[in-house]
């Protein structure tokens, strides 16, 4: 696992241990749609942005064959989980970087992924999670090739509800946040659905947003 900066004590560490449990089944309908919309050709090479345990990683390799994946994630916690899942299925090149997403580059994107860009970036539940998302979401279109497919998987509560407030304390993220607008700004191509799934269980509506780089 490649490292950027050391590990500060985390609530994703203490997640680590029940993330999978509580949440895989419940997001992996939804998020393999998600990851279908990026629409990346086996080969390609896709950032995971804030990867966690690698929930992404099947739906992934699924469609990028033999291509790369390089998941950045802040918290070695979760990153342990990641290398484990890769491990077990035997995937040789899945890249695990720890690092906030703020200081993550194109020169890390050259060490780990072995291009400066990428074919595709991916941010599933994060930018409604990282704190100054409008400057991550900034670095991470900057690391996509012209050309390039960005998607957005995420939650968005229009009305606030006692479930909406509950999965925010739990994953310390904020779902008022359109964080798909600066993508709809930036492309020609914007598109953005909304996935089956109740308000009622993730706390605002689910929906992925894509658009690729000019
Ligand atoms: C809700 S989890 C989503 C994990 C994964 N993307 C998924 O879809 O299951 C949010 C993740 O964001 C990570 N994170 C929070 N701030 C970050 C930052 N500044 N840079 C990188 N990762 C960050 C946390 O460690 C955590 O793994």
């Amino acid at each position: 696992m490649g490292r950027i900066v050391s590990s500060v004590p985390m609530w994703y560490d203490v997640f680590s241990l029940f993330y999978d449990g509580a949440l895989e089944k419940l997001y992996r309908a939804p998020r393999a749609e998600a990851v279908a919309a990026l629409r990346l050709p086996p080969g390609s090479l896709v950032i995971d942005v804030a990867c966690g345990t690698g929930q992404n990683f099947p739906p992934l390799k699924a469609h990028l064959g033999d291509g790369a994946i390089v998941g950045v994630d802040l918290s070695k916690g979760m990153l342990r989980r990641a290398e484990r899942r890769a491990q077990k299925a035997g995937w040789t090149n899945v890249h695990l970087v720890q690092s906030s997403i703020h200081e993550f580059g194109a020169s890390h994107l050259e060490t780990h992924g072995n291009r400066a860009t990428a074919d595709g970036v991916l941010c599933a539940l994060a930018l409604t999670v990282i704190p100054d998302w409008e400057t991550a979401f900034q670095r991470c279109f900057d690391l996509l090739r012209s050309g390039g497919r960005f998607a957005i998987f995420d939650v968005f509560a229009e009305k606030r509800t006692f479930q909406t407030w509950s999965t925010e304390l739990v994953s310390g993220g904020d779902t008022s946040r359109q964080v798909w607008k600066p993508l709809q700004a930036a492309v020609n191509d914007f598109e953005m659905t909304y996935l089956p799934g109740s308000p009622r269980v993730f706390g605002g509506r689910l929906y992925v947003a894509t658009g690729t780089k000019r």
